[in-house]
């Protein structure tokens, strides 16, 4: 089994049962202000899961590709990815436990599908606790379809719950289901959770049906869903009798290439292989996508900045001393453009990215790993403090985890609560912003980044009305502290432009416009004048915002109702962000 037959099986499959295919978002969530990447098939899904119709309708299924750096010390193992393709289907509102149940058994045990044997198979099912009850229904719903009671497993939440994926927002118990090796039990408390490696989950339906609020109460939501996944190497792998995520073709692809390269092998040193293999894919995903991110000291720029640089030093481990991940690069976008578009369109831009990035960190790496050597003659069992690990990052570029990995090489440890405050008063963020930025966590869509949302808006058409028509937004980000908006224009803006901006939008929010929005064609969204980017996303509807008579913009929301709500809007910044493209930072006060 490959990875392509797995993802077309799974489309066919969910297409037989009605389901509208719906292509995979960008890596780079609308909007979200505290998400840098997506992280999960429902991630770009949840304004949907929160109730508002989707243009593709109340079923739909895809491959979403995903980022997960939070566990990326563990990369390198058996199982961890930073990137990673996930199947998906999702009822919005429709059918419920017991078709998703019915759908999935039949994908897993179908002759013409998996055909997994039952006997190869084990499900959990939610335990129950106050308020929420144990699920017999599920469990009942496989017993019915063939499951031994025995391999029917009721788990408490820690097990079988899923979400929400930032601090509030859907969620819901879940039913996962297991790939049983044939393995004795490790212990008599083994059962699917533990990590000896007899049961390896392969996909996960979760019943949404709360959301949970920012007091962190669980309230039942207008609808109930459904939201499964399942990770697409991992299930080859396990479907093809393998133990790990990098005996995949595609995995094996690379490293005969890095074999070529660096003149070493992959059984001599796994570890590298493995890590620059895996920010390979990651790297020319993120640098590939629809939304185009550059390495840079902020945001996902600096997150993909960590990849490649790791990547470059292990590939410095095993002697190579030129710039080479733009080859292995080449490799990635032929094995996945066909299903990836962007990719293609994109090489030119990811390899010589990477080349760029590659060249500027090997300038500095010399001399930072000499300036590292200095720390050693304090000996072992020493920290590094704070600043000069954030030195390390300032001046010669190495990533926290960069110093860490080296310093764990070497006995020592990092301080690293003080290397986020270094960093922090550097990007002038919290650090727990800091940090959470750092592991491309979630968080939730507050009050505030709505306001600063429907900001963003005002700000455009204000920019336009200001400089002309060619303003076009290049990209957008906000923070619960700002707002960030790059715009195409030629030159710097001047004082006056910049007061005229403030005072459009201002004048705009003093006139508290009501906030509305349809559901329209991408044409029909022209013909009247709509703004924004025009990427065609689920079939050809798209939500248009309209704010009074002052603007109107294709977008996905959330807005707030009333432009009187925002406040005072202060433009805190004005810079160049790359050829022909300025940025602005501005504040709501
Ligand atoms: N959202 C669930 C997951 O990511 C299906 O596992």
């Amino acid at each position: 089994m490959t990875l392509s037959e797995l993802k077309k099986k799974y489309l066919d499959f969910f297409k037989s049962k009605e389901h509208a295919i719906v292509p995979s978002a960008s890596l780079i969530p609308d909007n979200d202000p505290t998400a840098l990447f997506i992280n999960s098939g429902m991630h770009p899904l949840v304004p949907y899961l929160l109730g508002q119709p989707h243009p593709a309708g109340k079923r739909l299924a895809d491959v979403q590709k995903c980022i997960r750096t939070g566990d990326i010390e563990d990369v390198g193992d058996n199982t961890h990815l930073t990137f990673f393709e996930m199947l998906g289907n999702w009822s919005l509102g429709d059918y419920f436990k017991k078709e998703a149940i019915e759908w999935s058994f039949e994908f897993l045990t179908g002759k013409e599908w998996l055909n997994i044997p039952i006997s190869k198979l084990a499900v959990t099912v939610f335990e129950g606790e106050e308020g929420i009850p144990r699920d017999e229904f599920s469990a009942g719903v496989w017993e019915k379809l063939g499951m031994p009671k025995d391999s029917i497993f009721f788990m408490p939440r820690e097990d079988n719950w899923w979400g929400p994926a930032g601090q509030t927002g859907p969620c819901g118990p879940d039913s996962e289901m297991f790939f049983v090796f044939d393995k004795p039990d490790c212990s008599p408390k083994c059962r699917p959770g533990c990590k000896c490696g007899k049961y390896v989950e392969i996909w996960n339906d979760v019943f949404m049906e709360f959301n949970k609020n920012a007091e962190g109460k669980y309230v039942p939501l207008v609808q109930q869903n459904i939201d499964t996944g399942m990770g697409v190497e991992r299930t080859v792998v396990v479907l093809s009798g393998k133990n790990n995520v990098y005996e995949i073709d595609e995995f094996q692809a690379i490293f005969r290439k890095i074999e070529e390269i660096s003149g070493k092998k992959y059984v001599d040193f796994q570890k590298s292989f493995r890590i620059i293999g895996d920010h390979i894919r990651s790297s020319t995903f993120i640098l590939g996508d629809q939304k185009g991110i550059s390495p840079s000291n902020v945001d996902q720029g600096y997150i993909l900045r960590r990849l490649i640089r790791r990547a470059s030093r292990h590939g410095k481990l095993l002697g190579i001393t030129e710039p080479f991940l733009g080859r292995l690069a080449v490799i990635v976008i032929d094995l996945y453009s066909n299903d990836y578009a962007e990719l293609k369109q994109n090489k030119d831009r990811v390899i010589l990215e990477l080349e760029k990035e590659e060249q500027k960190f090997l300038e500095t790496l010399e001399k930072g790993l000499k300036e590292f050597e200095k720390l050693l003659k304090t000996g072992p069992e020493h920290t590094i403090d704070g600043k000069t690990a954030f030195d390390l990052f300032g001046t010669y570029g190495f990533p926290l985890e960069m110093t860490r990995e080296l310093a764990m090489e070497k006995g020592m440890n990092v301080d690293e609560t003080a290397f986020w405050e270094a960093y922090k008063a550097h990007q002038e963020l919290s650090r727990a912003g800091a940090e959470q930025k750092f592991k491309g966590g979630l968080a939730d869509h507050s009050e505030i980044s709505t306001k600063y949302h429907t900001a963003t808006h005002l700000l455009h058409k204000a920019l336009r009305m200001t400089l002309g028509n060619h303003v076009e937004q290049r990209g957008s980000n906000i923070t619960q502290e700002r707002m960030r908006f790059d715009f195409s224009h030629p030159t710097k803006m001047t004082p006056d432009e910049i007061k005229k901006v403030e005072d459009i939008v201002n004048e705009a929010i003093k006139r508290d416009m009501p906030v509305s929005w349809k559901e329209m064609t991408v044409p029909e969204a022209k013909a009247e004048g709509a703004i924004g980017l025009f990427e065609e996303k689920y079939g050809n509807q798209v939500k248009v915002y309209t704010m009074g008579d002052f603007s109107k913009e294709i977008c996905g929301g959330p807005h707030v109702e009333h432009t009187g709500t925002l406040g005072t809007f202060k433009i805190a910044k004005e810079e160049a962000c790359s050829a022909g493209v300025r940025r602005i930072k501005a504040v709501l006060t």
